[in-house]
């Protein structure tokens, strides 16, 4: 498995899509290799293209405003998008874009094994899930191919939209309470049992 300094390293020599000759800085994503909660946003807008860092902007300053509600700050969270590189004028990133930056993003979430991957808007909602509706299933727990995504809608939409902007306040205070969820599960878990070889004429059961 890779570290996310040896995936930030990659990105920031990737040419795998045309993103990459409008850029100015990669913006890999960034926070603690042991977050247990991982942000995933749209693509870098020009703050971030800028300082090479997400969410910098005014969805950044509301989204750290949006995890205080939670108890949380953004240094205990990993924080990144569907794509590393920023769109030009803030258009969507575009289906082969996304699908070309997706492994970046499939080995961060390797590295970081989090409790739980919160999804910031549609780009990022349908990166796992293609036919969902984030009015439908915004705040509602799921677990996808060993994931479990708690989708939200995007800060900068909540940020301009008075309706959102009370939706999405609700949605983040709802983490904490999953996060101990989670934790109590995995401590309940029965220990995984070691594997051992078995010696000559042994077998080892089955169950
Ligand atoms: N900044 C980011 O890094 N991502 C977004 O989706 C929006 C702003
Ligand atoms: Fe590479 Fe992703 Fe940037 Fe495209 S957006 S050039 S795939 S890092």
């Amino acid at each position: 498995m890779d570290s996310l300094a040896q995936i930030d390293r990659e990105v920031s020599v990737c040419t795998d899509c045309p993103l990459s000759r409008d850029r100015n800085r990669t913006v890999p994503g960034e926070g603690p290799e042991n977050a247990e909660i991982m942000l995933i946003g749209e693509a870098p807008g020009s703050n971030e293209d800028k300082e090479g860092r997400p969410f910098v902007g005014a969805a950044g300053h509301f989204l750290e405003q949006l995890l205080a509600l939670a108890k949380l700050s953004r240094k205990d969270v990993y924080i990144t998008n569907t794509v590393k590189c920023r769109p030009l004028n803030n258009r969507d990133p575009l289906p082969e874009e996304k699908a070309a930056c997706r492994k970046y993003l499939d080995r961060q979430i390797e590295a970081i094994s989090p409790k739980v991957v919160v999804t910031l808007g549609r780009h990022s909602l349908t990166s796992f899930l293609p036919n969902e509706a984030i009015s439908k299933v915004r705040a509602r727990p799921r677990r996808v191919n060993g994931i479990t995504l708690f989708p939200m809608y995007h800060p900068a939409a909540a940020l301009y939209q008075q309706s959102l902007r009370k939706v999405i306040e609700e949605d983040i205070m709802k983490l904490p309470a999953l996060l101990k969820e989670i934790s109590s599960v995995q401590e309940q878990a029965p220990p995984v049992q070691p594997v051992r070889k078995a010696t000559e004429g042994e077998q080892l059961s089955m169950i």
